[in-house]
């Protein structure tokens, strides 16, 4: 079993959706970050208090759902899962396990929990994926705020030279200090990934700009 089709890094939050039954068998789902370790390994890190974190403690096990659809981040993320009708029902069973599926997510990953541990006010789970789903023949690459991050870093820097050009180091500097804090976020969700790389590559661009723009004025 192998995550065929899907561009991960390892050791990078990627933004999914967990779905998962309570005892009373209510399906829940929510969004939360997954960090693969290898091809079948993945960490959950959970705050105190969610629905999912007392389903899995309960149930053992839940399905990843990778997606893109902004609509079904928000739905879930706050409960609202009224605008999912009986023709087109939000959650399905899942195969091996005992729990529901999101049918429109491009990816259903099965898993079951092997360790629950406790870390820094965050509860640990160590998931082992049993069932890959796939619902689509495109190539899927799971969100990350890492490629986010990089993104918006080379759309200002693109700015940042321009207002160095113009001789405009307030303008420059502003976006300068939004890139340092997209860094951190590249650093924190995905460490020594292309992202991070990228971000470190354009900030040594920003000092050899605005030393032209210094010896210029
Ligand atoms: C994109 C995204 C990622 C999230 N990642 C996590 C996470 O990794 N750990 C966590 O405890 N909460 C995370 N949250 C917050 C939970 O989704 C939120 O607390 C949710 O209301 C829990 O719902 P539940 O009580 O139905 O499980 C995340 C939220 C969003 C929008």
């Amino acid at each position: 079993m192998k995550l065929r089709r899907m561009k991960i890094i390892n050791d990078c939050i990627y933004e999914t959706i967990i779905s998962s039954y309570g005892p009373d068998k209510k399906p829940n789902a929510a969004p939360f970050g997954v960090i693969f370790k290898n091809s079948k390994i993945f960490h959950i890190f959970f705050y105190k208090g969610s629905i999912t974190l007392s389903n899995l403690v309960f149930s053992k096990c839940g399905v990843v759902n990778i997606t893109h659809d902004i609509e079904l981040f928000y739905r879930t993320a706050f409960e609202d899962y009224d605008d999912f009708d009986v023709k087109r029902p939000l959650f399905q069973k899942a195969e091996y396990i005992n729990a529901p599926l999101i049918a429109s997510a491009d990816f259903n990953l099965e898993f079951i929990v092997d360790e629950i541990k406790e870390e820094n006010f965050k509860t640990l789970m160590v998931c082992r994926i049993v069932k890959i789903k796939k619902n689509t023949d495109a190539e899927v690459q799971p969100y990350t705020r890492g490629f986010f991050a990089a993104l918006e870093s080379i759309i200002h820097s693109t700015r940042i030279k321009h207002f160095f050009k113009e001789g405009n180091n307030a303008e420059a500097e502003k976006l300068i200090r939004l890139i340092v804090h997209y860094r951190e976020v590249a650093r924190r969700v995905s460490p020594d990934s292309i992202y991070v790389k990228i971000i470190e590559k354009l900030m040594k661009r920003f000092n050899t700009w605005g030393r032209a723009s210094a010896s210029k004025n």
